[in-house]
């Protein structure tokens, strides 16, 4: 019924009328606002902290610094505890918060920051990944941090090696070696990044548009030394969020000067800061490739270099799972991945949409491309010639590949019209990426299957705009045989909600999805019962509940969960639980004498197994095409000398506009039912950015002669590289 059908989005009026209530709308009685301190500068020593003339300003009730806080400082993290609250001797990257601010009102907090006196000291920094590698940089991190860890003595968090064969005696006849760039980007979620704390009993509250609210329990109870049953999280659906809110950011902070001040307290960000607290993954990704003659790679020779920024959030995982993948969806019969995760005096880095796949792909899709053109092979041959067919191993030992993706080339290369004849001063481009999906974790659903017929789904996903409301009440609607309308969704109140481990990898469709459906099944399973016990095996469900609940009231309540398994001696901890795989094709129209660009057309193919909602999953193919337009058109965050950020908010950092969007854009979709979710779907909504760059890449090349190997293309580097080449 409800399944396959674009069914509307639930939440969706309220998102587009500005009527939905993010945590800034939220005011509690009695609530005081917080400011941050920061300085601005990148690295520097706190010699000292003057509070005195901010404390005096009336209306002002606390000013924490490092010193008011517990000792040692609490320190938080998805997986290494290096986070402090606050500051503590010195800052490690422009914007991080040294002191903050409560006050009555959000202008005298603002006021009150300003005069919070900050002696400082600047010191030399680590902005690049070629200062994080050399041993006479300063050490970002202490290495009291990471007592036991041989590494703790450089700027390396960690290298790790993936790989097989033997690359070292591999022949090839033609081997290409090139250094790629990405650089650092914001998520530009539009919602402000918002927080607020409140003491609450004997334990606490917090209101965050978190991906992870089961994390972020966690953490906070770890950090405040409660139960886990004493910190309750409000996850309000995030105005997006990319990745960029998967993680404790400020809600440490916002929670300790909740139980410090006992009243409620609410951050807003402001866009700057939103900038200075989070980004992506940026990084130098060496790779020597070897192919035959007819175009089929012999080996994948790869050192990638990562620049996390000052703290690891979850950038260790985002580097190793992404490099785990470093060859891409091919088969390589060679391959070795050198990886290294590396601290900078730079904005932490995180989870971001693609989640290290856009970074990856942008090296080895480049490279397919360079070895097509010396070699004399059409771009989208050598890439057929490669892929891996379906169920084959592309990783020894690992999932095979879970779907026939030369279909979606050949899908992608039709829409964009390969072969046929282009305008002068056009080009064509097409690449592939393939991002491994959800490992290890587990989901739970409750449903309670109310006695008019209706449901109510309890499920801890966050719909951060993915739609994920919609697309689970489609499974539960089609599972219990009632209308999508008489559901309710419930997410995001751990006090409420059954544990789920987070909102990402794209992992809800299949994970919840699953866990809904099997907690349906577990209701449908005791309307059996019911049936039998009443004697009435062909009743409908709503009189087989009026019989059994009219007296007593009551609802069946089913509940289902889903795992994957922990697999200590798999590198990622887990085997992928399905793949997501994309191929992006690009027609770009590259004006020689300015290096702009107008995109002519842009077709984005997804391999989704089934389209649960194919409105949905299109919407989202075509937002992160356009994301992935932003990283490879406009978007980066400039560093000047001292590793101050130069282009903090929005109007010196670009993101696509509608203006900026191609003139004809197109998401396609491959439904096999080959996928571990419900009725045959794997995850979607990350794919259509994870080759973006090199596919227009690739079309600026064949329209202008010119390759370029650094991100973004904006139309100075064009411009720069089509005058170095006519010269
Ligand atoms: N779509 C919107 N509108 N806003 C978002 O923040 N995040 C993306 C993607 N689509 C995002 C989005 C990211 S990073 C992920 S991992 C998936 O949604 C997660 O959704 P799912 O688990 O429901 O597939
Ligand atoms: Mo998505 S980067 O996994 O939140």
């Amino acid at each position: 019924m409800s399944i396959g059908t674009s069914e509307r989005r639930s939440g969706g009026h309220a998102r587009v009328t500005g009527s939905q209530k993010f945590v800034a709308d939220i005011g509690l009685e009695q609530m005081l606002h917080v400011r941050l301190v920061h300085l601005n500068c990148g690295h520097a020593r706190i010699v000292s902290i003057d509070t005195a003339q901010a404390l005096a300003v009336p209306g002002v009730v606390s000013v924490l610094t490092a010193a008011e806080l517990p000792q040692p400082m609490p320190r938080y993290g998805p997986v290494f505890n290096d986070r402090p609250v606050l500051a503590v001797g010195e800052t490690k990257y422009h914007g991080q918060p040294v002191a903050a601010v409560a006050a009555e009102s959000k202008e005298v907090a603002e006021a009150a920051a300003e005069l919070v006196r900050v002696q400082h000291e600047e010191l030399p920094g680590v902005f690049t990944v070629a200062a994080a590698l050399d041993p006479a940089s300063p050490l970002v991190q202490e290495p009291e941090l990471r007592p036991n860890d041989p590494l703790n003595h450089t700027n390396v968090l960690s290298e790790r090696r993936f790989g097989w064969g033997d690359v070292e005696s591999a022949r090839a006849d033609l081997v290409v070696e090139n250094v790629y760039t990405f650089p650092m980007i914001t998520h530009f979620a539009i919602e402000p990044h918002a927080f607020i704390a409140a003491a609450e009993d004997d334990g606490v509250a917090v209101w965050t548009p978190t991906q992870n609210p089961f994390q972020m329990q966690r953490i906070l109870a770890t950090v405040l030394g409660l139960p886990v049953a004493k910190v309750r999280v409000h996850a309000l659906d995030p105005g997006g969020a990319f990745g960029g809110k998967q993680h404790p950011k400020y809600e440490p902070l916002v929670a300790l000067l909740a139980l410090r001040t006992g009243r409620p307290v609410r951050l807003v960000l402001t866009l700057e800061e939103t900038f200075q607290e989070v980004r992506r993954t940026s990084c130098e990704i060496r790779a020597r490739t070897g192919f035959n003659r007819d175009g089929t790679i012999s080996f994948q020779d790869i050192q990638s270099d990562f620049l996390m920024g000052a703290y690891a959030d979850i950038a260790e995982r985002v580097i190793d799972k992404s490099n785990y993948l470093g060859c891409g969806p091919y088969r390589v019969p060679n391959s070795r991945t050198v990886v290294r995760a590396l601290f900078s005096h730079t904005t932490p880095s995180t989870a971001f949409r693609g989640f290290g796949t856009p970074q990856v792909s942008w090296a080895h899709e480049s490279q397919m491309d360079d070895a097509a053109r010396k070699l004399g092979i059409d771009r989208v041959e050598i890439r057929l010639r490669n892929l891996a067919g379906k169920g084959e191993a592309f990783l020894p030992g690992d999932t095979p590949a879970d779907g026939d993706w030369a279909v979606s080339v050949r899908k992608a290369a039709d829409a964009i019209g390969w072969g046929t004849a282009l305008s002068p001063g056009r080009g064509r481009g097409l690449a592939v990426a393939v991002k491994a999906g959800a490992t290890t974790g587990a989901s739970y659903s409750i449903v309670r299957l109310h006695w008019d017929g209706s449901a109510t789904v309890l499920a801890g996903t966050s719909d951060m705009g993915q739609g994920a409301r919609t697309v689970l009440a489609q499974v539960a609607a089609h599972e219990l045989g009632i209308p999508h309308e008489w559901i309710t969704i419930v997410m995001g109140d751990t006090a409420t909600v059954p544990f789920d481990l987070q909102t990402s990898a794209s992992r809800s469709t299949v994970f919840m999805g699953q866990a809904v459906m099997r907690a349906c099944q577990d209701i449908k399973a005791q309307l059996k019962q019911m049936a039998a016990e009443l004697h009435a095996p062909d009743a409908p469900v709503v009189e087989l509940l009026r019989a059994r609940f009219s007296a007593v009231r009551g609802e069946v309540i089913g509940v289902g969960s889903y795992r994957g398994e922990y697999q200590p001696e798999h590198p990622l901890g887990g085997a992928p639980s399905f793949y997501e795989f994309t191929c992006t094709a690009s027609e770009v129209e590259v004006d020689e004498g300015t290096g702009e660009m107008l995109l002519v057309r842009h077709v984005t193919v997804a391999d989704v197994g089934k389209a649960l909602n194919p409105q949905h999953v299109e919407m989202q193919d075509e937002g992160a095409a356009v994301m992935g337009l932003g990283h490879t058109l406009m978007e980066h965050i400039l560093l000047d000398d001292s590793g101050r950020i130069r282009n903090l908010g929005a109007l010196d950092y670009r993101i696509p506009t509608t203006k900026d969007l191609p003139l004809e854009m197109h998401s396609l979709l491959v439904e096999n039912a080959d996928g571990p979710g419900p009725y045959g779907s794997k995850g979607a909504g990350e794919g259509g950015l994870m080759a973006t760059a090199p596919a227009v890449a690739s079309a600026v090349t064949e329209a202008t002669g010119v390759v370029i190997r650094d991100l973004p293309l904006t139309p100075e580097r064009v411009w720069l590289a089509i005058n170095e080449k006519d010269a």
